[in-house]
């Protein structure tokens, strides 16, 4: 831990007690992207950057998931193109994310994790917010299948584990409330369509952020910490 808070305040830590929270905290007040194919890791990220950017992770993924459970007029919109891994419709997603960002911990900006994914998504999102930093996570195609269909996470609190790459604790998940789930579209056919809605719909936009200056891309096919110490460094500059 010394060596990620080193990492970002980019000096030696002389002082244990100084939070990862208080190093990066007053510099990012505006919303950030975090961008990549299925299964890259951006939830696995998100979940590191909440304490460092004190910004609420927005996961429009995870929206949708509760809707379908919930059984709501955008869950039943959106449970076939999820089961088929296409996208959810722009209008049905931008409706989410307006009602989402009026919310009270969104008041200093979020943390999207799996939204903009369209070219219109994002240009909705200029209305509704500034983005300082998108931060694309690289993870060639051949190593998805592999992270997706051994992805669990926890029931009790929502921690993204896998199979061989970050397997839960022996003891259980650090919240107290272990409980294996799995994610119904986690399989090979589903995700070969999702990769193929990332490269014809979602993959253009890594241009247009480029062109605005704020996309920094990071090597997403190393160790998780390895990412993360990127992330945070990106989120500096
Ligand atoms: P969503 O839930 O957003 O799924 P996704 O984009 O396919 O991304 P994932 O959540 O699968 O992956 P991730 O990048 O978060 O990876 P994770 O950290 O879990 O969307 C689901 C569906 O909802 C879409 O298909 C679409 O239908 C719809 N939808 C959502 N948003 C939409 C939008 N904006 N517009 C339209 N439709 C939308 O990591 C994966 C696994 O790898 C984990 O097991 C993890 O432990 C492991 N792992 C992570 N990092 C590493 C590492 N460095 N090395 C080894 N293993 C690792």
């Amino acid at each position: 831990m010394a060596a990620l808070r080193s990492a970002m305040v980019g000096q030696t830590v002389k002082d244990d007690s100084i939070s990862i929270t208080r190093c990066l905290q007053p510099t990012y007040m505006s919303s950030i992207v975090l961008f990549g194919p299925p299964g890259a890791g951006k939830g696995t990220q998100a979940e590191r950057m909440i304490d460092a950017t004190g910004l609420p992770q927005v996961s429009t993924g995870d929206m949708l998931r509760a809707a379908v459970k919930a059984g709501t007029p955008t869950g039943l919109e959106a449970k076939g193109f999820m089961e088929a891994g296409q996208l959810v419709p722009d209008s049905v997603i931008i409706d989410l994310i307006k009602d989402r960002i009026l919310e009270s911990d969104a008041k200093n900006g979020v943390m999207f994790d799996g939204f903009p994914r369209t070219i219109p998504q994002a240009e909705a999102l200029e209305q509704i917010t500034a983005v300082t930093h998108v931060i694309a996570i690289e993870v060639p195609d051949e190593r998805i299948v592999e992270r997706i269909c051994g992805r669990y996470s926890c029931a009790g609190c929502g921690s993204v584990y896998h199979d061989t790459f970050n397997p839960v604790p022996a003891d259980g998940c650090a919240c107290g409330h272990w409980e294996e789930k799995r994610r119904a579209d986690d399989n090979e056919e589903t995700v070969s369509s999702r990769l193929s809605a990332y490269h014809q719909q979602t993959s253009p936009l890594a241009d247009w952020y480029r062109s605005k200056g704020i996309f920094h891309a990071v090597n997403g096919d190393r160790a998780i910490d390895e990412i993360t110490v990127d992330i945070l460094n990106a989120l500096k500059v």
